[in-house]
């Protein structure tokens, strides 16, 4: 890729948030390569990475299994004090039928919101953690027999709680987000209990509503980055009995404001 290119992929990048490139051909270093453009490399904290590219993370699901991963609205790992800016993630080999991604955009959420609601929300943060998927007792631990084929961690770290704005400002183009998903938004900071699980159940289901989302049908080759900043994503569980194989990558970010 060029400069001219490149700049020509940073603004589609800050103008659709979602963007699928397909019929690419690419080993992980040159995953690695593209992804750079757009800021250093995260590893992931547990999730074991390809044994040469520890920063690509091999998302597998075979045939026999049943259980999948993403397989649920959420930002990517927004348990840790700076998320994603964004991910990258190339498809090797999809389902005959099934397998797709859901993306969900979080400034049309927050737009939709009445004005009321938008200043409620604008002055709370939310508290996320990765208990629910890589703490005690959390999904990895429950489900480790179950995904045999990627290498997921337990670890005492996931449950430390992290704040965030429950909605934060886009760093380049300056547009609010909401930012609270599922798995990771354990409670809203300053609430009671109860006044938190509504608002949350609320959020979590609004988020998501079908006119802020898209769909993106894989195809060998497709490569699909998204900015976490702005979009929850989806990976679809409905192709039993076929493989699906990805590479995923992410890139770093900064502390949401
Ligand atoms: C993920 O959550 O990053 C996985 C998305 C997918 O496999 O489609």
């Amino acid at each position: 890729m060029n400069d001219s290119e490149l700049y020509q992929v940073q603004q589609a990048f800050l103008r659709y948030h979602v963007l699928v490139f397909r019929e690419q051909e690419l080993g992980p270093a040159d995953l690695k390569r593209f992804a750079s453009n757009f800021g250093p490399l995260e590893i992931h904290p547990y999730i074991k990475g390809l044994a040469d590219h520890p920063e690509v993370v091999a998302i597998i699901k075979e045939p026999d299994e049943k259980v999948n991963f993403g397989g649920g609205w959420h930002s990517d790992m927004s348990f840790l004090q700076e998320p994603p800016l964004g991910s990258v993630l190339y498809a090797l080999e999809v389902p005959e039928v099934g397998g797709d991604t859901l993306f969900s955009n979080q400034h049309a959420a927050y737009a939709a919101l009445s004005p009321k609601m938008q200043s409620i929300l604008d002055g709370l943060s939310g508290l996320h953690s990765a208990a629910s998927q890589y703490g005690r007792g959390g999904d990895s631990d429950k489900r480790k027999g179950a995904r045999q084929s990627m290498e997921l961690h337990v670890a005492e770290q996931a449950h430390e709680l992290v704040q965030h704005p429950l909605v934060r400002t886009h760093p380049e183009s300056g547009l609010k987000a909401l930012y609270a998903n599922r798995p990771f938004t354990e409670r809203i900071k300053g609430l009671q209990q109860a006044e938190s699980d509504a608002l949350l159940k609320f959020l979590f289901k609004h988020s998501v509503r079908e006119q802020f989302s898209c769909r993106v049908r894989w195809e060998s080759g497709t490569v699909t980055m998204w900015d976490n900043r702005v979009v929850q994503h989806y990976a679809l569980n409905d192709y039993h009995g076929y493989r699906r194989h990805m590479h995923r990558l992410t890139i770093a970010g900064d502390k949401p404001k």
